[in-house]
């Protein structure tokens, strides 16, 4: 929460950043890349407001309450900005990208709104702001992002997210994404290569490569790219343990994929796959593009050829006419399909979709029911198949100290369970043998047994 604010310890060179993200793990990793630029022009990061000269907050679009969210956290500055004028404070992200000029009107004391594809720009845009005082808006949706990677600035030194195609081509009915972040462009499977070795040297173990659509790399490209050849020539690279690819979407991953990733070892056994719906009327109505029956072959085609494969997925209850009978539906994929995790969000009408032309018919209380039913079901699930882990030896990228007990460590297996057992901070970044002994909804436990 944003609130008492000291400028005593105020530097006036414009060198310190505030920097809060909302979102998605694609907007996450635009923020890391977009410290890095600014680190590298010499700003220093903080974590109170009090202590920065430059707010910018990375903004999600994809429900009403992510955006409220937001417009709450700017209001908050307001008198912060009266007694402080010097101060910038920016937007950045998919909501900047999706109100632009509109959110000068309604926040007048915002300096910067920046977009999705114009964050490379950010270090010469402040200075434009410091040095004229006038407001900047970047919103061209057709510019390239071609951001060199600061690889000295991440979060943990062993496992990276890496951007290999931008925006969404689907227009699923119910989605802003493809609005807010445009025409899907891939990076070249050399420019991915060379940022996953360059990463690797410097000490990354695990990568996940990140497309809103990720089973679309390649479109455009030329020559017949697909996601499979990068999986291929990135399996190659010395010294890289794991790499994770999201989103999958059904209606584009092919069986040739899920083949190839069959073969390749340093490719995880986990997909984040959403099925959205269970039902084949709401999946038309949402322009998914499968039926509820291809979503389960798919399942089963994926599981015989690569048996311990756990696999996740979103869904979206209240979406405009689900009766309680496709809600049914849905309660019986998930009962069916088994999923490690699930997502479960509340259908909330976006301006500018094909959707929000439909009504929003399913009334709050029950959409709140329905999500609360689904949770309850996954949790039970969840159980169950941690349950079966008892006992078996399972192997963890060791990610840091365990979040409600520093003395125990914490990390992944493949196919993407959460573990936490006795460790030491030298094993931090390694791989390491545990056997599990215990488990919740969420997370194994477990005991050490060798570091590999
Ligand atoms: N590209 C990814 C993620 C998109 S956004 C994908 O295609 O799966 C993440 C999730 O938010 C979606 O999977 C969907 O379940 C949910 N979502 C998107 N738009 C929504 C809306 N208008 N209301 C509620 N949930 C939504
Ligand atoms: Fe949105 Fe559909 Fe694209 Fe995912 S695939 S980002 S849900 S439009
Ligand atoms: Fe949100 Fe933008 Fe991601 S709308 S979900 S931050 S692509």
């Amino acid at each position: 929460m944003i609130n008492s604010v000291d400028f005593t310890n105020k530097d006036q060179s414009y060198k310190t950043v505030f920097f809060e993200t909302f979102g998605c793990q694609m907007n996450k990793l635009d923020a890391e890349l977009s410290l890095g630029l600014l680190q590298e022009e010499g700003y220093k990061i903080v974590d109170k407001v009090d202590e920065a000269d430059v707010i910018l907050f990375n903004t999600c679009s994809v429900r009403q309450h992510a955006e409220d969210k937001v417009y709450s956290h700017l209001g908050a500055l307001k008198t912060l900005k009266k007694r402080h004028p010097e101060v910038i404070v920016g937007v950045l992200g998919c909501m900047a990208q999706k109100d632009g000029e509109a959110i000068f009107k309604r926040m007048p004391h915002v300096d910067l709104v920046c977009g999705t594809r114009m964050f490379s720009r950010l270090p010469e845009m402040l200075l434009k702001i410091r040095n004229h005082g006038s407001h900047v808006l970047a919103i061209d949706e057709d510019q390239i992002v071609n951001v060199k990677r600061a690889v000295t600035y991440r979060p943990n030194f062993y496992q990276a997210f890496v951007t290999v195609m931008r925006g969404c081509d689907n227009y699923c009915s119910y989605c802003i994404v493809p609005y807010v972040r445009g025409r899907e462009i891939s990076r070249t499977i050399a420019d991915v290569k060379e940022e996953v070795q360059s990463l690797v040297s410097n000490g990354c173990k695990e990568v996940t490569l990140l497309g809103q659509n990720i089973n679309s790399y390649g479109k455009g490209l030329g020559g017949n790219v697909t996601l499979g050849d990068l999986l291929s020539e990135l399996n190659d690279v010395e010294g890289l343990d794991r790499i994770r690819f999201v989103t999958s979407h059904p209606a584009d991953i092919s069986h040739d994929l899920i083949r190839t990733i069959s073969h390749l070892e340093k490719v995880c056994e986990y997909l984040h796959m959403p099925a959205q719906s269970g039902s084949d009327e709401v999946l038309k109505r949402m322009r998914r593009g499968y039926t509820a029956g291809y979503y389960r072959d798919l399942i089963s085609y994926t599981r015989e050829l690569i048996s311990h494969i756990t696999v996740a997925s979103d869904f979206i209850v209240g979406f405009p006419g689900e009766t309680e009978e496709d809600f049914q539906k849905t309660v019986r994929l998930m009962e069916d399909i088994r999923f490690q995790n699930c997502f479960i969000f509340k259908y909330s009408p976006r301006t500018g979709t094909k959707a929000a032309e439909l009504k929003d018919d399913v009334p709050d209380e029950i959409k709140r029911e329905r999500n609360i039913k689904l949770l309850g079901l996954q949790k039970r699930i969840s159980l169950e198949e941690n349950t079966k882990m008892i006992g078996k030896e399972v192997d963890v990228l060791v990610e840091g100290a365990s979040k409600s007990d520093p003395n125990r460590f914490s990390g992944r297996t493949r196919q993407n369970h959460i573990v936490v057992f006795n460790g030491s901070q030298e094993l931090v970044g390694k791989l390491v043998d545990v056997v599990v002994h215990e488990v919740t909804d969420l997370t194994l436990f477990g005991k050490l047994t060798s570091c590999i």
